[in-house]
């Protein structure tokens, strides 16, 4: 018998959301946002993905995974910055415990941001991390934060469908 997948996400500007559909789509899997969710709906399924867009060193909802026991839990994050280049374990650590951790299988995609759509509050969040970069000498600036300042107040979209493919290879293995 086949399993029975989920994917859950929460996004608040749309990328999150793409992703989820693309990944739902490629494993013939149930789609919900997160809010949509509860922990009787999670335990009815074999394999649970959960995606969630990346602010401030936070996922997204992702307490709704972290509190409640999954089978197979697989966690996607969705973030302006480079997955090739940004190194993730300080936001993993932060929200998953070492038990957790050990059963729990990431994948870090990459989405957008267009400054003009958001929030009164995330562009003041945005303006005080530009801060706090510009405060650093030049010599001591990650490669995010340059990569953050080359699209601060545009509109960049990076998503990519192809990136879920390791993915969605992981999850048909299992
Ligand atoms: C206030 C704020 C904080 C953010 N913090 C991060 C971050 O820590 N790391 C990152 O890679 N992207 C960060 N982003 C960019 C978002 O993760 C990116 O726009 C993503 O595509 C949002 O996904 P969503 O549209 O599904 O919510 C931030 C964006 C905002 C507005």
């Amino acid at each position: 018998m086949s399993n029975k997948i989920l994917v859950a996400y929460s996004s608040k500007y749309g990328s999150t959301g793409r992703y989820a559909e693309w990944i739902a789509s490629a494993l013939n899997a149930d789609l919900f946002t997160a809010q949509k969710i509860n922990v009787n709906i999670l335990s009815q399924y074999d394999i649970v993905i959960y995606g969630g867009g990346l602010y401030a060193g936070g996922i997204a909802g992702v307490k709704l995974v972290t509190n409640t026991p999954c089978k197979n839990l697989i966690v996607f994050t969705v973030g302006l910055a480079d997955p090739h280049i940004t190194d993730y374990s300080a936001i993993i650590n932060k929200n998953f415990t070492p038990e957790l951790l050990a059963e729990t299988k990431f994948f870090h995609l990459r989405g957008g941001i267009d400054y003009k759509k958001l929030s009164p509050v995330h562009k003041v969040m945005m303006a005080m991390m530009k801060g706090m970069i510009e405060k650093k000498p030049e010599s001591q600036r990650e490669a995010e934060d340059k990569e953050f300042l080359s699209t601060y107040n545009s509109k960049v979209n990076f998503e990519d469908k192809g990136t879920i493919d390791s993915m969605v290879a992981y999850v048909k293995g299992l």
